[in-house]
């Protein structure tokens, strides 16, 4: 099981030296990649011009920009909400980056109460983000967002 405790902790202690959009995310995404098991793709998404714009990330070449409602990542910050997905193949519209990827999750990162990204983790496994996987990802999306001058 994933120690997102210590990765938390990890993410806070990185960010101390540098609070930058571009060195936390990166780091964050390396983390994230290196630490959590039967991974492809871990990496973010921020909001610009009103589409979501590829952010630092660790894996394979991925779609630049994602209107917002399309595909998993779209339709994560569009509607305000975490997406778990437990087989891509199956979710209406679902842009597939990476062929390898059957599952993923999507969790919305807030600025000021708003939608300002998503983090974006892929697998080859299907079913492969559990309610632990969630909690754990969605309370590493709030220490980021406490340790980000985004
Ligand atoms: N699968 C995502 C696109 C981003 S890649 O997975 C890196 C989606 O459907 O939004």
């Amino acid at each position: 099981m994933t120690d997102y405790g210590m990765l938390s902790e990890q993410l806070k202690s990185l960010a101390e030296e540098e609070h930058g959009i571009l060195p936390v995310l990166s780091n964050a995404s390396a983390l994230l990649y290196w630490n959590l098991e039967d991974l492809n793709w871990a990496g973010f998404y921020l909001m610009d011009k009103g589409s979501l714009l590829l952010g630092s990330f660790q894996g394979k070449v991925a779609c630049i920009r994602i209107p917002l409602g399309k595909g998993v990542c779209g339709t994560a910050a569009k509607n305000d909400e975490t997406l778990v997905v437990e087989n891509v193949h199956e979710f209406p519209g679902h842009i597939a980056c990476d062929g390898a990827s059957n599952s993923e999750i999507v969790v919305p990162i807030y600025k000021d109460g708003c939608v300002m990204g998503v983090l974006d983790i892929d697998s080859p496994s299907f079913g492969r983000f559990a309610v632990d996987d969630r909690q754990g990802l969605e309370e590493f999306v709030q220490v980021l967002e406490q340790v980000t001058d985004f």
